[in-house]
């Protein structure tokens, strides 16, 4: 299954991600995970992208799909993955046409007004990158990640001007990508507005179907 999780910031890609990457054994690969990794480590590339992600700017895509071209090299995605954050331009979806190709496209519909409670209520683990909300999905010691003990913390994306700039961002230079697989006929909108269990409820017969091909 190779499947594209697209949507606006805050929607629960990652989330979702996470969860059905578990339960059908393929793996998640979140641009914004990894160019996270790389600003954390202090690489060339961390340093390039650091400022842009702050402001709640995309990444130029040179970048972007050299990053995600790398990420393909490694063996584990052969069996299948899901992007989750990438592609988010047309050129982006393009690139990835050329070396690359998917069976379906996962389209996380929410509104506004809940992405910005999520986000504003979002912590992530330092050390593994679990997702948690202070309210929704609260971990069973503040501050502390149940999976590994790390420590949990706010993104630097997650303060509302950069909330409300990712939004417009999402607005005017990804969602163009509903239409461009709506087209290929690789589009499957759902709910995400819904409960974790309610969205993965709605994904999984999804999932299901086009594992049987
Ligand atoms: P990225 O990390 O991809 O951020 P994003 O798209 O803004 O999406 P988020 O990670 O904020 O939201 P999500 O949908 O994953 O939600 P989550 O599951 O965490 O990108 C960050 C930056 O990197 C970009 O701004 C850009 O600068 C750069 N970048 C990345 N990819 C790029 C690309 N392809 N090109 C160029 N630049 C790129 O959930 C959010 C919160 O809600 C959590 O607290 C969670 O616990 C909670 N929650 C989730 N689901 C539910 C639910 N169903 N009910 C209640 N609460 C929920
Ligand atoms: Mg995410």
């Amino acid at each position: 299954m190779r499947l594209i999780f697209l949507g606006a910031p805050g929607a629960g890609k990652g989330t979702i991600a996470a969860a059905a990457g578990k339960e059908h054994g393929i793996p998640p690969v979140s641009t914004g995970d990894l160019f996270r990794e790389a600003v954390k480590n202090g690489t060339e590339l961390g340093r390039q992208v650091k400022g842009i992600m702050e402001r709640g700017e995309l990444v130029p895509d040179e970048l972007t799909v050299a990053l995600v071209r790398e990420r393909f090299r490694s063996p584990d995605t052969a069996a299948g993955f899901i992007l989750d954050g990438f592609p988010r331009t047309i050129p982006q979806a393009e690139a990835l046409d050329s070396f690359q190709s998917i069976d379906a496209v996962i389209n996380f519909l929410v509104g506004d007004d809940v992405v910005v409670r999520r986000l504003s209520g979002r912590r992530v683990c330092r050390n593994c990158g679990a997702i948690y909300h202070v309210e929704n999905m609260p971990p069973r010691k503040e501050g502390v990640c149940d999976r590994c003990g790390g420590e949990l913390y706010i993104r630097d994306d997650d303060r509302i001007d950069s909330i409300r700039n990712r939004l417009r961002v999402y607005r005017e230079q990804t969602a163009p990508l509903v239409d461009y697989y709506r087209r290929r006929g690789l589009l499957h909108d759902i709910d995400s507005a819904k409960s974790v269990e309610d969205t993965l409820l709605q994904l999984r017969p999804l999932l299901r179907k086009l594992k049987a091909g």
